[in-house]
């Protein structure tokens, strides 16, 4: 049997999806939160995780590296990648805000809004029929507004600690996300009934988690 390969975002899902994946007899022996390892296998299984950044996951899957990916809504929409996506996962639920100091910039004529998310962003202002420049940065977006770099920021919370830590407000909500299970078009129909058997146990986790409240 051949590896069914899936690439992980590093960070806040992995966790969640090693316990997805043990619930249903998936187990990686040498796994554990601090490795620096990026390849993990299930030899029994015959599963392959690795584990790439978050905005990297639709890429390598888009490009057959991976059969699967475990990806934010967020990345996703923004990566623009021709994949399939299979499975609302129901963790790593967020939202997309505006935030900044003061609601009062949205009010101007032209406003700067930085965030890692311009697709996502330049979308939500021009169906508002907003002009805005935005301004792409890699991470730590909550500063941009206090140095003056920009009027606002476009980004996902998720307990709204580092809004609250920086003295921001969220200004507008823009759509909620979860973490999404996605795969590569060719796969889904080389390795058809492999990945159809793997999402259908998937489901059956994720909606009983769901059932009783993740
Ligand atoms: C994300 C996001 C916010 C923060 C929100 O950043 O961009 O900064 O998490 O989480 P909270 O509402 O629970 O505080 P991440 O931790 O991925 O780091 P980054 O800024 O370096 O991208």
């Amino acid at each position: 049997m051949e590896y069914l390969n899936i690439a992980i975002a590093k960070g806040r899902l992995v966790d969640h999806t090693i316990d997805i994946l043990r619930a249903i007899g998936i187990n990686f022996p040498d796994y554990h939160e601090k490795s620096r390892k990026l390849i993990f296998e299930d030899p029994v299984k015959k599963i392959r995780i690795v584990l790439v950044k978050a905005s990297d996951v639709a890429t390598y899957v888009e490009r057959g590296a991976t059969d699967l990916g475990v990806i934010g809504k967020d990345s996703l929409i923004e990566s623009g990648a021709n994949v399939f996506e299979v499975v609302d996962l129901g963790f790593g639920r967020c939202r997309f805000v505006v935030a900044g100091l003061e609601a009062t910039v949205l009010q101007k004529h032209k406003f700067i809004v930085a965030t890692k998310y311009p697709k996502v962003t330049n979308q939500f202002f021009t169906e508002r029929g907003q002009t805005v420049e935005t301004i792409h940065l890699n991470g730590s977006v909550e500063l941009a507004p206090l140095v003056g770099l920009s009027d606002c920021i476009v980004d996902i919370v998720e307990t709204g600690r580092t809004l609250q830590d920086n003295g921001l407000k969220v200004l507008a909500e823009i759509f909620e996300i979860s973490a999404r299970l996605i795969a590569n078009k060719a796969s889904f129909k080389t390795k058809h009934s492999r990945i159809d058997d793997f999402i259908n146990h998937i489901q059956s986790v994720v909606y009983e988690k769901g059932a009783v409240g993740q």
